[in-house]
């Protein structure tokens, strides 16, 4: 079944005369009170009933808000909900969502407020190509409901998600039109099975069934190669030995290509891929470890842009890495003081058990090197530091490379993805060296998501020339995993953070 079970389509009729279950439209904030925004396409005497109604209701129009009305005269729709978009000033010093971001995010609380619903039309801003398509993936995105877990039955508290979302403004049968509905459930369906991946519970999706799904979901033009445990001990990737031998469930790493040709650029992806971390011998503490089924949100992240890039077509090759594996604690765990040989011939100490994720995400770099991209990109929920430096909301960006760093903050501001740069000055090194190996897998406590990307940098080899390949890294423990409540287009739980950043940044390569 497909990860997204809400339609998008376009229709060319008059959105008031539309008969479906809702209308959904977009105020703003104007002095504190909500005023539809302009050019929706309404007749005038019924934007004006709906203004008089917000006015009278003592409506905010503030981003999150969405007010439901019904009977409204002239409007075939049952309902019309009016999801608020926030105010145009900007606030000098913080950071606020673009145009397009604020109609994404209304348009993904009003999808979230029609659960349930069979049909909805949304009319969030004027028609412009941009605010059209920021609707229809504002809509998709909030309308996800995962529901593979619920039991079955009429006891059974499984929700359906609204089943159509239709927007208008665009001609149904042109050429652009059909583009855009491709290319946003394309888009929408990476996001969708990015959130499924994490939140399936940690005793379903495991290193091996993780493997399979993604082989069982892959296009035609992407091939897919599993290295099971034996395999990575051959080839060497003793990061992703050491942290999965603790566990029953052996570790996987799963290559993914999508090689187009006439390619104008090739691009690795590497995610971290920990089914659940318990920490290992280091164990967490019990709360620390409930939400950790998210930490294979990295490789969920990558799974899922590469089929998204494969699947729209873009001439951009692309190579997928999955580090997986379970850190668990089992008689074979490994240990503090061990020290394991990574693919590549480095040697590393390890320190804290915990500290996983750059383990076995060391030997994915060392490997999506060996194959000379022009570029790499690895995402993982790194380090818990990183979510006390830059909060739960937006990942940090860390590298090698001016230009890979500044088009991955530049390809997740155009999708709307908050991300913020963080450097890795030289002296973070020295605190790893280590008195028995060629590095120690943890250094000083301060700048921790810092100390570990500084790790990562270690294992990116030379291009022909002997010049370190270009990199960047993706810290997204804060936004891949949703504990709070629902907002936006951001439902609770696995929130496929990353994925459309990956997208937008392989787009960024097509000249
Ligand atoms: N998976 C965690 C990081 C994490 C924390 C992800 C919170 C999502 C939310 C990672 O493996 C970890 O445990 N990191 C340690 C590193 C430390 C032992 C050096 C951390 O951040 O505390
Ligand atoms: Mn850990
Ligand atoms: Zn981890």
């Amino acid at each position: 079944m497909s990860p997204l079970r809400t339609v998008l389509s376009l229709s060319a009729a008059r959105p008031s005369s539309i008969r479906c279950d809702a209308l959904v439209l977009a105020s703003r904030s104007v002095d504190g009170k909500a005023e539809l925004v302009g050019e929706l396409g309404l007749p005038r005497a019924v934007s004006a009933a709906i203004n008089d109604t917000l006015s009278a209701l003592g409506a905010g129009g503030s981003a999150g808000e969405v007010i439901t009305l019904s009977g409204v005269a002239k409007v075939s729709a049952s309902l019309v909900l009016i999801a608020g978009t926030g105010s145009d000033s900007t606030r000098p010093g913080v950071s606020e969502p673009d145009a397009a971001e604020r109609v994404r995010r209304a348009a993904g609380t009003a999808a979230r407020a029609l659960e349930g619903k069979d049909r909805a039309v949304f009319v969030l801003g004027p028609s412009t190509p941009e605010l059209i398509a920021a609707t229809g993936e504002g809509a998709l995105l909030g309308a996800y409901a995962f529901h593979s877990f619920f039991g079955v039955g009429k006891n059974s508290s499984a929700k359906e998600p609204l089943g159509s979302a239709i927007l208008t403004g665009i001609k149904p049968r042109a050429k652009e039109g059909r583009e855009l509905i491709d290319r946003l459930h394309t888009v929408a369906t990476a996001v969708a099975y990015a959130r499924d991946l994490v939140n399936t519970p940690p005793n379903a999706l495991y290193p091996e069934s993780f493997a399979t799904s993604v082989s069982q979901r892959a296009p035609k033009n992407v091939s897919v190669e599993v290295w099971d445990p034996q395999r990575l001990e051959a080839e060497g990737c003793g990061g992703i030995i050491g942290v999965g031998q603790g566990s029953a469930r052996g570790p996987r790493m799963v290559t993914m290509t999508y090689a187009p040709k006439g390619a104008m650029a090739s691009l690795a992806f590497v995610g971290k891929g920990i089914t659940f971390d318990s920490g290992g011998l280091c164990l967490k503490p019990a709360t620390g470890m409930i939400t950790m089924k998210c930490d294979m949100g990295g490789a969920a992240a990558v799974a899922s842009a590469v089929f998204a890039i494969a699947e729209l077509g873009l001439p951009i090759a692309v190579t997928g890495y999955l580090c997986l594996a379970e850190n668990m604690t089992g008689d074979l765990a490994q240990r503090p003081g061990d020290v394991v040989t990574m693919r590549g011939g480095k040697t590393v100490e390890i320190i804290n058990t915990d500290a996983e994720g750059r383990l076995v995400m060391a030997d994915g770099l060392a490997l999506a090197s060996e194959h000379q991209p022009d570029a790499i990109v690895d995402i993982a929920t790194l380090t818990g530091a990183c979510v006390i430096a830059l909060g739960s909301r937006t990942f940090g960006v860390m590298g090698n490379n001016d230009d890979v760093i500044a088009r991955a903050l530049s390809g997740a501001a155009a999708v709307g993805e908050p991300a913020w740069p963080l450097p890795l000055p030289e002296e973070l090194r020295c605190s790893m060296d280590s008195p028995v190996a060629d590095i120690k897998h943890t250094g000083e406590r301060a700048a921790g998501a810092m100390i570990a990307a500084t790790f990562l940098s270690e294992f990116i080899g030379p291009d022909t020339s002997g010049t370190t390949l270009p990199w960047a890294h993706l810290d997204i423990a804060g936004p891949a995993y949703n504990d709070n409540t629902a907002f936006g287009y951001t439902p609770k739980g696995g929130t496929g953070a990353g994925v459309r950043t990956l997208i937008e940044f392989a787009r960024g390569y097509v000249s």
